[in-house]
């Protein structure tokens, strides 16, 4: 979603910024823009499309002062009037999040804006504070912003009043800034987005940082100076190698036994014993939970969902899987004892996530999390530690790896769990030694990639879908059918197989698909059987995945997965799901890495 990246220091500006929103674009975006500042007059070129089409070159490159935006549309459509940066009177400006009240903040200060954008009024309240009621930069973005709701992460700057400064203020949308050598800052919303230096700075909410004449000053918003605590943190950079795929989506599907591996590594022993040392949890609060919440958006909630059974079944307590962006407003929950609530995310800046867990973690629930991005906000927020997954940068907007190494670290933090609360040790041990498999068992399931292209060329011109799973595969089914959802556009519904007969068998007839999960243990594959019986009779077309076909021929398709029992059996199911989305996807001539209308991180409410 939108990024930010700005510079205050000696060097060009321009290719700082421009290198910096580079790193930003796998994030998803629209249109993208860079602004300058040179001789008390700004310089900028915004551009619909991608990064490589703001034209650098027509801005000066001895500027030492400029900020730049890649935008994912909220507030008015795709144009480059949209495109950020925006420029109200003195005042330019990127702004991550969403101001709410844009409208009234627009009728009270009577302006009149050029775009549909909330980014554009803001620019506004602080030129008119500043002009009208004579107040610097920073004073005048904080009173503006002291009037917005919602959320931001704002860079501002105002070159004809104030040539040599760059305001950055924060509350909701991270805004990160890297303290490089002589006396240069580099303001982002990621910390990926900074190559220069590890060497950085947090912005809390409520903060605002003042860059002028070479230096950094951070101020609260009652203009109280703050102390600074500088952080080394190692981040991954993104690379624009294929490795020979054709996709991002394509190569990460094939990276999962090294990235599972990774997950793994120095967590599980060989004997199949957990060894984690992220969870902050006390013997104590381990030994006393009631309950266990899992948290987050799309895939992330899917990988809770998938996990949950096997840890009811290990820790004999409720697992509990919600939507961040409904979690929230469940107060009771919200309130629960003896209780630890798991945030899950790829990205750590999903902002429905963030906005759950900061309120859980207000109402005293001890927070944790399960996330990919190293010094993202979740990681950094959370109260009690967490897992990170070290499967490496997922640029594909459809989310492969992080999934598969979420179920896993969610596996090994129910099985550390189980070990410390005394449980079996032989279930746990069995679970250890299970996982330690997965790697084998998803690289054996990647031989299948060629006959996975077939069995998709020739499923890819159903519109519709179902993808029916029973018991632990009912949410291997929704991650399964979301994948081929957003990567493909065709419609795909995930049920649990036995509700099909309760309503959605309505739509059955030979022109809908319905791609039905095996399950491996006995009575559950007798009654998918029945299931698929049902679809057949209504002449509706079956393709079957798992280790063995329906009964009687009744498949028109199958994709035989390996028999891995039943701790990952959904893993490698998921495998071959992602490869039948990606070969949809892929005979339909989609853009499979950058899908219509998505971004890879959803970093508004
Ligand atoms: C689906 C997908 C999204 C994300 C969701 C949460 O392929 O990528 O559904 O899973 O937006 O993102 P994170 O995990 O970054 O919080």
């Amino acid at each position: 979603m939108c990024g930010i990246v700005g510079y205050a220091g000696t060097k060009g500006a321009k290719d700082v910024i421009y290198s910096g929103l580079k790193q930003l674009e796998y994030r998803g975006y629209d249109s993208a823009g860079v602004l300058v500042v040179e001789d008390g007059k700004i310089h900028i070129d915004k551009e619909v499309g991608t990064v490589n089409k703001v034209d650098i070159t027509s801005l000066p490159g001895t500027s030492g002062l400029g900020i730049g935006h890649t935008r994912w549309a909220t507030h008015g459509g795709v144009t480059k009037d949209n495109a950020h940066p925006h420029t109200y009177g003195n005042v330019s400006l990127v702004h991550n999040g969403i101001i709410e009240n844009y409208e009234d903040l627009k009728n009270r200060y009577e302006l009149t804006t050029v775009s549909e954008t909330d980014s554009e009024v803001l620019a506004g309240v602080i030129d008119y504070k500043m002009t009208t009621d004579n107040y610097s930069l920073r004073e005048a973005t904080v009173r503006a912003l002291s009037e917005c709701q919602g959320t931001y992460g704002v860079l501002a700057v105002a070159p004809a009043k104030e040539p040599g400064t760059l305001v950055a203020a924060r509350s909701g949308s991270p805004i990160v800034i890297g303290v490089g050598a002589d006396k240069e800052y580099i303001i982002a919303s990621d910390p990926s987005a900074i190559l220069t230096t590890n060497k950085m700075v947090f912005l809390s909410d409520g903060e605002i940082a003042e860059f002028k004449n070479g230096t950094m000053q951070v101020y609260d918003f009652a203009s109280k100076p703050k102390d600074i605590t500088e952080e080394t943190v190692e981040t991954e950079k993104s690379s624009d190698d294929l490795k020979g795929f054709d996709t991002y989506m394509h190569k990460e599907i094939f990276e999962q036994p090294d990235t599972l591996k990774e997950t793994m590594r120095g967590r599980i022993l060989s004997e199949g014993k957990f060894n984690l040392g992220g969870p902050n949890l006390t013997n104590e609060q381990i030994k006393s939970l009631k309950s266990i919440f899992i948290i987050g958006c799309g895939t992330a909630f899917y990988a809770g969902q998938s996990v949950k059974y096997a840890l009811e079944e290990l820790l004999d307590i409720p697992v509990v899987v919600e939507y961040a962006s409904e979690f929230r407003y469940r107060h009771a929950a919200l309130e629960a004892d003896n209780s630890v609530a798991i945030f899950m995310s790829q990205s750590g800046e999903t902002a429905d996530t963030l906005a759950a867990e900061s309120e859980a973690r207000r109402r005293g629930m001890p927070t944790m999390g399960i996330v990919n991005s190293v010094g993202s906000t979740l990681a950094r927020s959370v109260s009690h530690g967490g897992i990170y997954l070290h499967a490496g940068i997922e640029k594909s907007v459809a989310s492969t790896k992080a999934y598969s190494s979420m179920v896993v670290a969610l596996l090994m933090f129910g099985g550390f769990l189980a070990e410390k609360r005394g449980l079996p040790l032989s279930d746990v041990r069995q679970l250890g030694t299970d996982l330690l498999d997965t790697p084998r068992e998803i690289a054996s399931m990647l031989e299948s990639f060629e006959d996975i292209m077939t069995v998709a060329s020739e499923v890819s011109g159903f519109s519709n879908c179902f993808v029916l799973g029973r018991d632990t595969l009912y949410p291997v089914a929704l991650e399964g059918a979301l994948k081929i959802t957003e990567v493909s556009y065709m419609h795909a519904q995930a049920l649990p197989t036995g509700e099909m007969k309760h309503g959605p068998i309505a739509l059955i007839d030979e022109n809908h698909l319905s791609i039905v999960l095996m399950p491996e243990d006995k009575l559950m594959y007798e009654k998918t059987c029945s299931g698929i019986q049902e679809i057949r009779a209504r002449n509706g077309k079956v393709l079957t995945v798992g280790s063995r076909p329906a009964k009687g021929g009744l498949s028109d398709w199958h994709i035989p997965t390996p028999m891995t029992g039943k701790n990952i059996s959904g893993l490698v199911i998921n495998c071959a799901l992602q490869q039948l989305a990606y070969g949809i996807a892929n005979s339909l001539g989609r853009n499979i890495d950058r899908p219509r209308n998505l971004a890879k991180s959803v970093t508004v409410e």
